[in-house]
């Protein structure tokens, strides 16, 4: 069994307040209270499942830093420092790489444009899934193959609903992914193919319900509410599968996965 440790940031200032992905349509909906219920009840459903949370402090006017699988992405003891794309949350960057440096971990801040950290990043096995597209650029995955021990194998994304790679791809083993295919170009689906990673696909009704922005905490997987078919999928492959209402966040564009950072990774 391997420690898995998150890192997670209160929904205190969480709202949707500006539109950088089109999910974000209706400003202002959110039910705070509502918002908090769901994001207490994914803290639990990460504990009860064996993880472990460790915490950044939400700040003020940045609503969006709820979302630490944006804040960068750590491999070892590096933490590599997101470059947001939209200047409504490029202020959270030093916030994350203060929080790194505090706890010891060699922070970098890759060149070649913008970086949204382990929501377009991921590890698998011992490959990086690079994603990019809508909020990363491509050209900083060279950057970043030059500092860690991995082939990095780039994944474009075509569907703007899907703008971060977790949005609709979700690493299950070292070498298989469930995936919401048109998302991703068919050149990138060739690449996956040709490195030996299996995809699994999953259907838009439910990658429309963030099914593939799940947390996998050994054989345990956290899913979004109202996935049944991704529920079957993964009840066939032995994981033990527990759905948690994310409604207050998808109107952010988010689910269970961005809303955490694994820090031990690599
Ligand atoms: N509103 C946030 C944004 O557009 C949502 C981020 C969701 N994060 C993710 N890793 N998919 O940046």
């Amino acid at each position: 069994m391997n420690q898995q440790t998150l890192l997670m940031c209160h929904p205190n200032y969480y709202q949707v307040e500006y539109q950088i992905n089109p999910w974000m349509r209706q400003l202002n909906i959110v039910k705070q209270a509502q918002a908090l219920t769901q994001w207490q009840a994914l803290q639990m459903a990460i504990e009860d499942c064996g993880g472990t949370i460790e915490y950044i402090e939400p700040q003020p006017k940045l609503p969006d830093m709820t979302f630490t699988a944006n804040g960068g992405l750590v491999v070892g003891r590096q933490f590599f420092v997101s470059r947001f794309k939209y200047e409504q949350r490029q202020a959270e960057a030093a916030w994350f790489a203060q929080w790194f440096d505090q706890h010891g971990y060699q922070v970098i801040e890759l060149d070649g444009g913008c970086f949204e950290g382990n929501g377009d990043a991921m590890i698998m096995g011992e490959s990086i899934i690079g994603g990019y597209g809508w909020r990363t650029d491509p050209t900083v995955y060279t950057a970043l193959a030059q500092n860690v021990n991995y082939a990095v194998v780039t994944c474009e994304l075509v569907d703007p609903r899907f703008y971060h790679l977790d949005t609709c791809f979700l690493p299950i083993s070292e070498t298989q992914a469930l995936c919401y295919l048109p998302a991703l170009s068919e050149a990138s689906v060739q690449r996956l193919t040709n490195h030996h990673i299996t995809l699994i696909d999953i259907p838009l009704e439910e990658a429309q319900h963030f099914a593939a922005n799940a947390i996998k905490i050994n054989q345990h997987m956290i899913i979004p509410s109202n996935c049944p078919a991704t529920q079957a999928i993964l009840e066939s492959l032995q994981f033990t599968v527990h759905c948690v209402d994310m409604t207050e966040f998808i109107y952010a564009g988010g689910a269970c996965r961005c809303l955490t950072l694994p820090l031990v990774q690599g």
